[in-house]
């Protein structure tokens, strides 16, 4: 069974609610209805409820029994604008700020999250990553233990050789753009995380990359990433952890063997941790677009799962979404 597969198996063996903040964008109508006859999740759609069903019948989609919250009217906006009040008033959010703010859908999904209302979100098929992103950093805020929001790609790629079984997990490809050692520590561990916990992976072997290979190169931002090792050591120690290292030294057991001898993760790592934003995110594309791999994004470390789309998305990128998004929320 392929990775997103089996994370659906897992998502039907107990249903989450996943809240859509862009309720009335044309693949998101789609993609609910699939969501609900398959089972995957429970559907809500934020939005005017003219324009959803617009959407929906534009799209020949099914949504009937699938809920529809506007926050203009909704009787939680008013609970749910005295929350977001308390929450940021000392970041200088005023009362009169909050009853505009949450009528924004996305931040009213949050809320939603927040309260409890909804298992998790997925938004970002009109939103701008950061867009997105904010309201969840500012609201849901991360996991206690992790301190910091990142993200990890779960590659799928062709040479199954590869990682486990063909699947690399890639991070942060999405979130800090320039992690300082203990962030990048901080980035490994939660990388960790999520490919035991969502991929399954039985034993993360984590490789901390560079353009150097345990000491080939002497730079300042070699050092970084050495220090991210020692650090991920110190807060993490039974894991599996090694560089710093690069990217074929991380992945292929006959240069491993010449230039990481007796590492326990050289030549055999299954996570691959990037020194920064620019490496991870343009790390990502190449696998996908020259590498073939298929690829599927989560956020990591916040305190309730919500995930960000491509503004590119497909349909079944938004079920697939949705569906680690609910895999996600079960852990919670
Ligand atoms: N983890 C936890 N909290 C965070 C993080 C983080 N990584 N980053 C910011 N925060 C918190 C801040 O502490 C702050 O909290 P507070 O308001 O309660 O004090 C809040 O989030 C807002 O922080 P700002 O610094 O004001 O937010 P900023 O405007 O810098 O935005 C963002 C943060 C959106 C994550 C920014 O770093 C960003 O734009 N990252 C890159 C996103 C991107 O464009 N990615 C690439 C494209 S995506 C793709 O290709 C798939």
């Amino acid at each position: 069974m392929s990775m997103i597969e089996n994370v659906k198996a897992k998502a039907r063996a107990d249903v989450k609610t996943i809240v859509f903040p862009e309720g009335s964008e044309a693949r998101t109508v789609c993609a609910a209805a699939i969501l609900k006859n398959e089972k995957l999740a429970v559907p809500i759609l934020i939005g005017d409820p003219a324009e959803i069903q617009a959407a929906a019948a534009a799209q020949n989609a099914d949504i009937s029994g699938i809920r529809q919250v506007d926050p203009k009217t909704d009787g939680k906006t008013a609970a749910y604008a005295e929350e977001l009040y308390e929450l940021r008033r000392a970041k200088g959010l005023t009362k009169e700020g909050a009853d505009e703010l949450v009528l924004d859908p996305m931040y009213f999904g949050i809320m939603m999250v927040k309260m409890g209302d909804a298992d998790g979100l997925v938004s970002g098929a009109v939103h701008s990553t950061g867009d997105m992103l904010r309201p969840a950093l500012q609201i849901i805020k991360t996991k206690p233990e992790m301190k910091l929001v990142s993200s990890s790609f779960l590659m799928d790629c062709p040479d199954k050789s590869l990682g486990e079984d063909g699947l690399l997990v890639y991070a942060d490809c999405v979130v800090v753009p320039c992690p300082s050692a203990e962030e990048l520590a901080r980035i490994a561990i939660a990388a960790a995380d999520t490919a035991k916990r969502l991929c399954g992976f039985p034993e993360p072997r984590v490789a901390m990359l560079s353009f150097s290979t345990m000491g080939s190169a002497k730079h300042a931002l070699v050092d970084k990433v050495r220090d991210a090792v020692k650090i991920a050591h110190e807060l993490a120690p039974d894991l599996l952890l090694d560089g710093e290292m690069q990217f074929d030294a991380a992945l292929v057991p006959e240069i491993a063997a010449g230039k990481a001898k007796g590492s326990p993760v050289a030549g055999r790592a299954n996570v691959l941790i990037f020194p920064d934003l620019q490496a991870g995110n343009i790390g990502y594309k190449i696998t996908q677009r020259i590498g073939g791999a298929d690829c599927f994004a989560v956020l990591q470390g916040l305190n309730k799962p919500c995930n960000d789309l491509s503004r590119g998305c497909s349909v079944e990128d938004i079920v697939n979404t949705a569906a680690m998004t609910a895999v996600q929320a079960q852990g919670m």
